[in-house]
């Protein structure tokens, strides 16, 4: 049987006090616990009281490990924090309430206006319309650019001298590899920080330990992975985290407690769900390569896709990440509607990294502001299909793919018939 745990309440004597008063502080502020929880707890609180005030003084002069009001730093959240720059290698890690508000902090606090920005031109949507347009109209000249193509990023860099480079490692749906290392030595050339979003390739790379300063992640993805967070972190150096946690104190995008144990819940089952689904991810590109109703996929484990080389020398034995994109045979967007109404196990949402697989269209979500020249121009085809493959049994997965696929296909006939 447990004990009761007597709570002292810190500062508030609350004995004879009215119950009015005693319903607000009674059991509040247990001064110091005489129990380790295993986990770290998720603390709400949004303001903190020390019993000295001379220790209030240094806390709210920022003094390491004391904490104010969550929006200057929050335990749970620097718990977070400390995991995930532990696993990306770098000093430090700053939470935010999204991954873009994590991608928008790590921007902003490294250009000023009249500054340039070198940026690959197949970026997440969100991210390269905030390039395009606000960080455009702040003043910044923004220079987009095939990242892949290493003597277009050099004349660029050549031509505008940029602050600030930003590209993703693995991008968005046809999963082209970025040789980070490269980019980072082009870089250097004028001392332009690197700015890499990582969040389709946690534990699969490192992009600080090739030499990029900022690396971003949406946890909202894998990190978290259980589809029921919204979150982004931004891990980096020491000197970067302090602007990053002034414009948090400013801008207010912090990612919350709650949040904050979530994603914490969420990284220690990383590196088994990565595994997982990176392995299930082969197996199922591996298996719809010569399928009768696929004309192409794209996955950068699989030999004929234009990033393999890279991804090798990348990611090395850590696998190839857990996204797919398929094209269905001379399909169009009513097929792929079809496709997705026919799933039975996979799910036909928006994101990515969850432990459900789950499948959308380009078209119709990530890059239904183009154009279809525009999109054929990147070589987005109607019939595409992007598939994030989860962490159920890879068989169970392909056997919902080729009911679909023949469901899809077979209504096309019919209605041709
Ligand atoms: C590569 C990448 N970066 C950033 C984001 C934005 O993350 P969030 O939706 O958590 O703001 C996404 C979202 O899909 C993404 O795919």
């Amino acid at each position: 049987m447990g004990t009761t745990v007597q709570q002292d309440s810190t500062r508030v004597r609350t004995q004879g006090l009215d119950p009015a008063t005693r319903a607000v502080h009674v059991g509040e502020r247990p001064s110091r616990p005489e129990f380790t929880p295993v986990v770290t707890p998720i603390y709400p609180g949004s303001t903190y009281v020390y019993e000295d005030l001379e220790v209030m003084d240094a806390a709210l002069g920022g003094a390491e490990g004391k904490y104010v009001y969550t929006r200057y730093g929050n335990p749970t959240s620097s718990a977070l924090e400390s995991v995930i720059a532990d696993l990306e290698g770098t000093s430090a890690a700053v939470a935010f309430s999204s991954g873009m508000a994590a991608v928008h902090a790590a921007i902003t606090t490294s250009i000023a206006p009249g500054q340039s920005i070198v940026a690959s031109r197949d970026l997440y949507g969100a991210t390269y319309s905030m390039l395009a347009g606000f960080v455009r109209e702040w003043g910044c000249t923004v220079e987009f650019v095939d990242m892949l193509d290493l003597d277009q990023v050099a004349g660029a860099i050549e031509r505008f001298t940029p602050s600030l480079i930003v590209c993703e490692v693995i991008s968005n749906p046809l999963l082209r590899v970025t040789d980070i290392p490269a980019v980072v030595k082009l870089a250097r050339t004028v001392r332009a920080a690197v700015l890499v979003d990582s969040t389709f390739s946690p534990l699969i790379y490192a992009p600080a330990a090739d030499g990029a300063q900022l690396v971003v992640h949406s946890l909202t993805k894998y990190i978290s992975g259980h589809g029921d967070v919204t979150g982004g972190v931004v891990a980096t150096t020491a000197l970067r985290r302090e602007k990053l946690v002034n414009f948090v104190k400013m801008a207010g995008a912090l990612l919350g407690p709650f949040e904050s144990w979530l994603a914490l819940r969420g990284v220690k089952t990383l590196p088994l769900r990565m595994e997982r689904q990176c392995t299930s991810a082969a197996i199922v590109a591996e298996a719809i390569a010569p399928h009768p109703l696929v004309s192409r996929v794209y996955y950068p484990g699989l030999a004929d896709h234009p990033s393999h080389d890279t991804a090798r020398r990348l990611f090395g034995e850590r696998g190839f990440g857990g996204m797919i994109a398929f094209e269905i045979k001379d399909g169009a967007r009513e097929q792929v509607v079809d496709f997705l109404e026919a799933l039975k196990l996979v799910v036909p949402a928006t994101s990515l990294g969850d432990v459900y697989s789950l499948a959308l269209s380009p078209v119709m979500a990530s890059h239904r502001g183009l154009t279809a020249g525009e999109r054929h121009a990147i070589g987005i085809a109607d019939g595409l299909v992007r598939l994030s493959v989860g962490i159920e049994s890879p068989t169970d997965i392909l056997d919902d793919l080729d009911h679909a696929l023949h469901v899809a296909v077979g209504r096309t006939l019919h209605a041709t018939a």
